[in-house]
């Protein structure tokens, strides 16, 4: 029977191709910074972390999402950084694309209004790559990564014996 209730949050997928490059450059900080590499068909950018919910909310979360309007937008992961407080190695960019925080903001709208709590800091884009790592990387830069993005998604995290694995629900087209 399924529990009653959800890890849910709101994500970009990448595809494969995508997943695998950001899980090499995973593999390969994991060597100098140690820690855990996240495998890379867990790979994903958080878009709105929601917590646990009753599972029946997770209907009101899709009429709310599918009236969200967005733009497709290039993103492109360059920068790698590392959170000492949590020990999480994390990709990253520059700047936050505008296309992107526009998302994040109507969702952040939308989800606020129909009494959903939300995380109310500003929003930093992070691509966890590794967990518990020890130290930060000698050098910020890695190898582009290229991720167009053109859809987004509702994703459970479902403990199972061997950690929480993500599971898509649902996705919707972004706007060209
Ligand atoms: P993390 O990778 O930095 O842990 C599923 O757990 C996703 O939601 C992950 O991207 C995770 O980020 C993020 N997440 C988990 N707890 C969160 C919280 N309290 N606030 C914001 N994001 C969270």
């Amino acid at each position: 029977m399924a529990a009653e209730t959800a890890r849910l949050f709101f994500a970009l997928w990448p595809a494969p191709e995508v997943q695998g490059a950001l899980g090499d450059i995973a593999s390969r900080a994991q060597r100098e910074c140690g820690g855990r590499a996240v495998p890379a068909r867990k790979i994903h950018l958080t878009l709105v972390f929601l917590g646990d919910l009753p599972r029946d909310r997770a209907t009101v979360l899709e009429t709310l999402a599918s009236a969200v309007k967005g733009s497709c937008f290039a993103m492109s992961v360059d920068r790698l950084e590392y959170w000492r407080h949590n020990r999480i190695l994390w990709g990253g960019m520059d700047a936050c694309p505008e296309p992107l925080q526009t998302l994040v903001a109507r969702m952040q709208d939308s989800l606020n209004g129909a009494g959903f709590r939300c995380d109310q800091r500003p929003y930093v884009p992070h691509i966890t790559l590794l967990r518990n790592a020890r130290r930060a990387p000698a050098d910020n830069h890695c190898p582009t990564v290229a991720w167009p993005v053109d859809s987004f998604a509702l994703v459970e995290s479902a403990p199972r014996e061997r950690g929480r694995e993500y599971q898509v629900l649902r996705s919707w087209p972004l706007g060209g």
